[in-house]
């Protein structure tokens, strides 16, 4: 049995390693006036654009064979259906995975979007569906829907995106979503049907992803914590007579010794602002619950990174460093490779990883990590690009 791997792309910016903060490559950061901006020698623009980087990004990863990247979509990211199209014109094989929210999409054009990227890609799109954190931050994006109410709709909209991807006509009455016979037109409704990655650690969420998903996709967790949510979705899944396959999307910071990774996260802390971190210390994790769960594992004092070191090689500042999720995985390329081993034995079909720069650590992760990591039967079970 295989296991598939993805890598991010990082549609925000970022910087050139953890130590440094200014996230200059690109040119998501206007006023970061000490960022070095491409261009020829005589002053002129080179037309080297951030969508090249990304480009650069993408092709490494499909080198280093990964199968696709997850691109993020938060309010201070670049847009991920536009994004996707652009890179599937510079890769081959490489897969979209496209986070987005039921709920701001109508599901007809939802469904015509995603059959006509897979006309043009070869079928290289597929979803990851988030239902929101609430909060402030789901206001941003104009909604005001509650917590389970928004899983309810992320479940009818996924019932409305299958129901005319057969090709109709197919009529709907629910809470959310009414439909008359609508149905993808011939040839887009022979395109294949994107698989979906699904995320989401309430039990609403559960129940949504226990319907549709693929496979259900969480953050890294404490491993009885993962062990115990893939085997409580595993089971609801089986109940409705389906089966689902489970997936951990990942920061990773790997080097040829674990004292030279520990010694860059060490480098990476002692740059982190003191506003950040008494930011950090009061941040709200809106009514996502797999937020909860990750704010919950934050030390109680913190003096030194190695507050943050949960258990062996399991670091639980990321998202200091980064922003994002809280924990991940810092080691030796060993190291790295055993505990994605372990987490296979736990449960995980695929994973997601990142590490910044997503440029070069996508060559050292897919050279000197992915080799390492045996999956399920032994070694050479990770699902390569062609
Ligand atoms: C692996 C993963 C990736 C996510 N990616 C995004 C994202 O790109 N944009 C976003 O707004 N939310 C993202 N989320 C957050 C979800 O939208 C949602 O807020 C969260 O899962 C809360 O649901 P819950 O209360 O069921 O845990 C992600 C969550 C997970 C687990």
């Amino acid at each position: 049995m295989t296991i598939d791997v993805f890598w991010r792309i990082p549609t925000h910016g970022e910087p050139s390693s953890h130590r440094a903060r200014s996230p200059f490559r690109g040119d998501w950061f206007p006023g970061n006036d000490n960022r070095t901006l491409s261009g020829l020698s005589g002053g002129g623009d080179d037309g080297f654009t951030y969508i090249d980087y990304l480009a650069e990004i993408a092709r490494a990863a499909e080198i280093s064979g990964f199968q696709g990247g997850l691109i993020p979509s938060f309010p201070n990211t670049d847009e991920p259906w536009v994004i996707s199209a652009f890179l599937a014109r510079e890769t081959k094989n490489f897969r979209f995975m496209i986070p987005f929210q039921p709920g701001f999409l109508n599901p007809v054009t939802a469904a015509r979007m995603t059959a006509s990227l897979q006309r043009a890609t070869g079928g290289r799109a597929l979803y990851n569906i988030i239902t929101g954190g609430g909060g402030p931050s789901q206001l941003w994006w104009g909604d005001p829907v509650k917590h389970d109410d928004r899983y309810g709709r992320t479940t009818e909209f996924l019932d409305v995106l299958k129901g005319i991807w057969a090709g109709g006509p197919f009529s709907y009455n629910g809470q959310f979503y009414q439909v008359e016979d609508a149905g993808l037109p011939d040839p887009l409704s022979k395109e294949e049907y994107p698989e979906i990655y699904f995320s989401g650690s309430s039990d609403a969420a559960l129940a949504s992803a226990s319907k549709h998903a693929d496979y259900y996709l969480s953050w890294l967790e404490p491993f009885d914590l993962i062990k115990d949510k893939f085997a409580r979705v595993k089971e609801r899944t089986d109940q409705l007579g389906r089966k689902i396959k489970c997936s951990i999307r990942v920061d990773i910071l790997a080097r040829p010794t674990e004292e030279e990774a520990w010694r860059e996260i060490s480098r990476g802390f002692d740059n982190i602002p003191k506003d950040v971190l008494d930011r950090y210390k009061a941040q709200n994790a809106g009514d996502s619950v797999g937020a909860s769960r990750q704010r919950g594992l934050r030390p109680q004092t913190i003096n030194s990174y190695k507050d943050f070191i949960l258990s062996p090689n399991i670091w639980t500042g990321f998202n200091l460093l980064r922003g994002g999720q809280t924990l991940g995985i810092v080691g030796s390329y060993e190291n790295v490779a055993a505990r994605l081993d372990e987490l296979v034995q736990l449960g995980a079909d695929a994973f997601i990883l990142a590490s910044t720069p997503h440029l070069e650590e996508a060559y050292r992760v897919g050279e000197e990590v992915l080799p390492l990591v045996r999956g399920k039967a032994g070694a050479g079970n990770l699902r390569a690009v062609a």
